[in-house]
Order: C-alpha cells, then structure tokens, then sequence
C-alpha cells in the first residue's frame, strides 16, 4: 500500500472518530487523540481563526509542561481567559501515555516560521528584548534549563495574546505556575500594549534558528 493511500485512510478513520457518539465509551487506542489540527492547523502550523498557535517545531519539554498544566488547571481556568478555556478540555482527557504520543508526533512536523501579522516598532523592540534574552536566548530560540521555550517563528498574533495575558494575570497567576509567575513579572516590563507590539515585532526578525 502507498503511503498516500495509509495517509488518506488514517484521515478517514479521524473524520469517523471525530463524528461518532460512541467515541468516549470506547477504551483508548495508541494515537487515537490526534484531532489536534483540527484547532492547530494541518502540520501544527497554527489557526488564528481559533486563535490555536503553531505547534510545529515547539520544544517537547516545553509542550509536555503546557498539555500538563492545561491537564491539572494550572493554565486555562482564569474566567478572562477565553482561549486557554477552550484549550483546556483538549488536555484534559489525554493520559501520561497519550502525552508522550503526542510529543512525538508532533516532534516529527518541519519547523515552518509562522507569517507577519502585526507591525511595531522593532528598533524599540529591540531595546525591550534585551530583557528577554536572558532566559529565552538571543535569538529567541528557547532555553530548556530555564524553563523559557523558544519564540522565534511562533505566531505573531499569539505571542501578542500571552504577553497582554500574562500582564493581565490572566497567565501565571495560578499559584502552582512557578515558571507561568515568573513571565508575568517579565511581561509587566513592556508597560503596555505598544510596548507589546514593538517586542514582538523585533522578535518576528529572529525566525532563523
Ligand atoms: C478546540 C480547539 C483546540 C484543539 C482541538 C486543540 N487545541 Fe491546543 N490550543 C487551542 C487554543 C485556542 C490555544 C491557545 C490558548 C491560549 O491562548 O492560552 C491552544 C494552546 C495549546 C498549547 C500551548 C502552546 C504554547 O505555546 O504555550 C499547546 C501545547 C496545545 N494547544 C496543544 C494541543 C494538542 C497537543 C492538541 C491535541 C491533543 C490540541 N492542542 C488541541 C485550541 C485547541
Ligand atoms: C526570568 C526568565 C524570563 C524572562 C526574562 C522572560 N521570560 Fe518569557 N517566559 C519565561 C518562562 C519560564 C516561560 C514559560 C511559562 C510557562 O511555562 O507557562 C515564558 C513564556 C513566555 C511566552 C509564552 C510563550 C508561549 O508559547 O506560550 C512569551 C510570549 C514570552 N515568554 C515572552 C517574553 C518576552 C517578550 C520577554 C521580555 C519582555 C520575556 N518573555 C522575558 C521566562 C522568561
């Protein structure tokens, strides 16, 4: 059987998992949970129709730690925070198998830099960003040690939400988000949503990593 004939069958057999009732009731099969891309785009690369970012190319330890705190209500319980609310439910029927599953297939996606929606000023962007790369890299290309994953080639407009999230207190005010609190704090330096646009704007010029 050629590959594209596996591929269209699995697709087929996703649309019939997705449709049926009986779905829940039924014990688990290895690689049974990905209706990811339904929300996150075909290859992960992002929906901004449902404000789902890209997954494609995202660290595994640093998408192991969001499915985990969407999974225990660390991230999406906030009541303003109206796309980690729709996330939540996604996590929290996956199992520590299920997870690992996931991570791997998903490891498997080209890592694809996402378009430029928005417009800043990168020059002051800049400036801010110095701030930033001490825990997510010059290049913004992520720091497993610190906790800090990569922001390069992400979704624009997504890393506009988190950061408006974050110094909300929307994001990482739970008290069980250590690494969640420690962002907000950073993101409070921005001051306010020009200083938003402008850092995220300098951050869309580092797609290369
Ligand atoms: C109903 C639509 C939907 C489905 C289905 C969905 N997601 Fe999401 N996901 C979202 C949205 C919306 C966000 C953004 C949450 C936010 O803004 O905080 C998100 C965020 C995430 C994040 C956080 C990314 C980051 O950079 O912090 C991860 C990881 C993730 N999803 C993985 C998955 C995986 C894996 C699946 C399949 C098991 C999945 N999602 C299914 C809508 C969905
Ligand atoms: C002290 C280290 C530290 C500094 C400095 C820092 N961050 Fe973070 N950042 C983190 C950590 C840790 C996370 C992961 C939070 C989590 O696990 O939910 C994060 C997450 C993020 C996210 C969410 C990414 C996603 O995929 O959801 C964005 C956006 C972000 N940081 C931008 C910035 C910007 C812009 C700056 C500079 C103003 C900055 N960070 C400074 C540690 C830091």
């Amino acid at each position: 059987m050629s590959g594209r004939i596996v591929r269209a069958a699995g697709t087929l057999m996703l649309v019939s998992l997705l449709s049926s009732p009986a779905l829940a009731a039924e014990p688990r099969e290895p690689f049974d949970d990905r209706y990811c891309t339904t929300c996150h785009g075909s290859d992960g690369r992002g929906n901004y129709g449902v404000q789902a970012p890209r997954l494609a190319g995202m660290e595994g330890w640093y998408l192991i730690r969001q499915l985990e705190n969407f999974r225990s209500g660390v991230r999406g319980t906030h009541p303003q925070d109206i796309e980690g609310i729709a996330m939540r439910p996604m996590a929290a029927k996956l199992d520590d198998e299920s997870i690992a599953d996931i991570v791997a297939w998903v490891g498997d996606w080209p890592y694809v830099p996402a378009e430029v929606t928005i417009a800043g000023d990168s020059a002051a962007g800049e400036r801010l960003y110095a701030t930033c790369a001490a825990c997510h890299g010059q290049r913004a290309e992520g720091n497993e040690a610190l906790g800090a994953p990569a922001l390069a080639g992400q979704n624009d407009w997504y890393l506009v939400t988190q950061l408006k999230n974050f110094m909300a207190g929307y994001r990482g005010s739970h008290p069980d988000d250590s690494y969640g609190q420690q962002m907000l704090t950073m993101a409070r330096t921005l001051v306010d949503e020009q200083g938003v646009l402008n850092v995220v704007s300098y951050i869309n010029n580092l797609e290369d990593r």
